[in-house]
């Protein structure tokens, strides 16, 4: 079986302090990548900030013969962003790989969630994706070459109580992979997203103590590390990960009902069942796919 390396490429890697994004770094820059290990190393509440978390991940990478620089900007202003990819062409000279990992948690009932508790989980995991993605591109795409990793989250795809904020982003950035990977396309970029489960500060309270090991950080970052190799020519996909179980998770539309004589309330009640039948489905690869499966059914 031949290894996957990455000698020659530059991965930055946001949140890289610890949890998933540490066991990214490390596993990346053991396979011969150039790390920027990013942490703006703050509390789960998006709190605070230290320049510990990024150094010692760093000096980990560096006690195992690899290289890696830290960065501890923020991902979730413009010019946080940018500083992050600047770091990466600073000392690597380029940029090859995005893997936006940082996030935080402002959990509530939806009923209690203040305005500006919503805002500031989609600023980090949304906007922040987003903003070091975007300070990223035209690198990508100049070289004609790029993977760009977002994390995403089984709280978006599937809801989860508490969770209105850290799921409305998580979803979003579902979005933001498929166009990405449309928008990419052209120029080798590819972009996936990964819903994953691990033992980290954001799920400890979460999971008996048993699963500590079960679902370790480690057990995730196969899947990053594939979906960031250059052989990998996949793109706009999303994949649940944790406990060394991996899946697709795929947006698809069902057959559907389509009214013979245009369509009235009681059409819909009436059909209801047809409506919400699931197979055969469509699984459209872009929005050109979907449209016309509805021009079909009019036609
Ligand atoms: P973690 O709390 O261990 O790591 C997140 C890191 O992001 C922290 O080191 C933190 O300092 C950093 N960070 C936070 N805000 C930042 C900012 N504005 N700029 C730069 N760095 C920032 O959490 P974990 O579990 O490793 O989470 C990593 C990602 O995986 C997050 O996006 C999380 O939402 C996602 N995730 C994790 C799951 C799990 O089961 N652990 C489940 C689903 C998604």
């Amino acid at each position: 079986m031949s290894e996957l390396r990455f000698n020659g490429r530059v991965a930055v890697i946001t949140g890289a302090g610890q949890g998933l994004g540490r066991q990214h770094a490390l596993e990346l820059a053991a396979r011969g990548a150039k790390v920027v290990v990013n942490d703006l190393g703050g509390a789960l509440d998006g709190s605070g900030s230290s320049t510990g978390p990024a150094a010692a991940v760093v000096e980990e990478i560096k006690k195992n013969g690899g290289e890696a620089v830290a960065n501890t900007d923020n991902v979730a202003t413009p010019e946080g962003a940018q500083a992050i990819v600047q770091t990466a062409l600073d000392a690597f000279g380029k940029i090859d790989i995005v893997v936006n990992n940082a996030g935080i948690l402002r959990d509530k009932s939806f009923k209690n969630m203040a305005p500006e508790e919503f805002d500031q989980v989609i600023a980090v995991h949304l906007r922040g994706s987003f903003l070091v993605t975007h300070a990223a591109w035209p690198h990508l795409r100049e070289q004609a070459y790029g993977r760009v990793v977002m994390t995403s989250s089984p709280a978006g795809l599937f809801g989860n109580f508490g969770q209105a904020n850290y799921a409305s982003a998580k979803m979003g950035l579902v979005g933001l992979t498929k166009t990405l990977a449309a928008e990419g396309a052209k120029y080798n970029i590819k972009v996936n997203a990964i819903a994953p489960i691990a033992w980290t500060r954001m799920t400890e309270e979460m999971f008996p103590p048993e699963y500590k090991e079960k679902l370790s950080a480690e057990l995730v970052t196969p899947v990053v590390a594939w979906l960031v190799h250059e052989s990998n020519e996949g793109t706009g996909e999303t994949y649940t990960v944790g406990g060394g179980r991996v899946a697709r998770v795929f947006v698809a539309e069902g057959p559907g009902f389509t009214g013979q004589n245009g369509l009235r309330a009681e059409d819909v009640r009436d059909n209801w069942q047809q409506i919400n039948e699931t197979e055969p489905y469509l699984l459209a690869k872009n929005i050109g796919e979907q449209t016309m499966a509805i021009f079909d059914a009019i036609k």
